[in-house]
């Protein structure tokens, strides 16, 4: 398997890696971590309410930031109100962003409640209109992100992605759990397969990939033209760079969280730093075998730098050394 650059649309796009769009992370300052690191192709914000981006100014939001080194970056709204989702789309693209991606997978009750994210897949009138409103006011690509469906239903899913590339969608990211799975169950590859077999656009294929060797399972078995990698890189920023180059990466992970830390300051409200860090230890801690403990210790703490400390006391044990396939756990 060849890592081949992909295009969407006019967009021609280096590394088929791709960073999954996840609420709460994927926001500036993570995704200036992982370019700076290397091997990422593609960036996803994390879902922006359509709502709110059509009702306010987004100079000066930090929710929208662009950043400088993460680039191209994808816009992922979630709504279903096609006048809304246009209005908020040319508002992103004229700020910069380089596309725009429809969120058709989320399946929290938060957001299915509103008829948002997943329930989209299920009425595909209602999807036609969003789609077919947000393609009319921008050239630049356009994609949709689905799962599965509420349910496993091959049948549908192949209907859902044809009628998102008859409505001129420039590609699509398919991560194949339905809403019942959750994440308790693992990915169905087969379903990207099916997909990629059934249009003629690329298809970018999700779920479970933790390190090279995944990767290109994904790429062999389902023939798609890229990977999207979320709680993978959540744990291992550094994974896109490992999977390009396919070797171990030999950096400091302490400098990757002290450089975090200065990226939070820069790109994140002041009030959300804290928070934001805690969350991201979740997360990055699981690269050691004693991970649950390590959270709950700078859970505890009120500063950044007692938290920072804390964290260079545990790596700089002789017993920490990094696991090599993290624990995820339940989520
Ligand atoms: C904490 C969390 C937040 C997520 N937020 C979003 C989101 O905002 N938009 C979206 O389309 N998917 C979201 N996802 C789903 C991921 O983009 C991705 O499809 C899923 O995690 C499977 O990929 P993975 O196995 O590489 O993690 C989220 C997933 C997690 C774990």
């Amino acid at each position: 398997v060849t890592f081949s650059p992909f295009a969407i649309g006019k967009l021609k796009i280096a590394s088929p890696l791709v960073l999954a769009p996840i609420a709460d992370f994927t926001h500036a300052a993570f995704r200036e971590l992982v370019a700076e690191i290397g091997g990422c192709g593609l960036f996803y914000t994390e879902m922006l309410n359509s709502r709110m981006v059509a009702g306010q100014s987004l100079d000066n939001d930090p929710y929208i930031a662009i950043g400088e080194k993460a680039a191209p970056v994808i816009a992922q709204l979630i709504g279903n109100d096609p006048d809304k989702m246009a209005e908020s789309a040319r508002k992103l693209v004229d700020h910069g962003f380089h596309g725009i991606d429809i969120n058709c997978g989320c399946s929290r009750h938060r957001i299915r409640r509103f008829g948002w994210g997943v329930t989209l897949m299920e009425d595909h009138e209602q999807l036609a209109r969003v789609v077919s409103a947000v393609r009319r006011v921008t050239p630049l690509p356009l994609l949709a992100k689905l799962r599965s469906g509420m349910q496993h239903d091959t049948e549908k899913l192949l209907r859902c992605g044809k009628l998102l590339e008859d409505l001129g969608v420039d590609a699509i990211c398919l991560h194949p759990r339905s809403s019942a799975d959750g994440f308790k169950r693992p990915s169905r590859w087969e379903e990207i397969a099916g997909l990629v077999e059934h249009v003629s656009i690329p298809v970018i294929g999700n779920g479970d990939v933790f390190d090279g060797s995944d990767c290109r399972r994904m790429l062999q078995l389902t023939g798609c033209a890229a990977v999207m990698i979320g709680r993978g890189a959540l744990v291992r920023p550094w994974m896109f760079h490992e999977i390009i180059d396919d070797t171990r990466w030999s950096g400091d992970p302490l400098a990757v969280i002290r450089r975090y830390v200065a990226l939070l300051q820069h790109y994140v409200p002041q009030e959300l730093v804290r928070k934001r860090f805690v969350q991201f230890c979740n997360w990055f801690s699981r690269n050691w075998p004693f991970h649950r403990q390590l959270c709950a210790v700078i859970s505890k703490q009120k500063e950044i730098p007692v938290m920072l400390d804390v964290l260079r006391d545990y790596l700089e044990r002789p017993d920490c050394v990094m696991v090599d396939r993290p624990f995820l756990g339940r989520l």
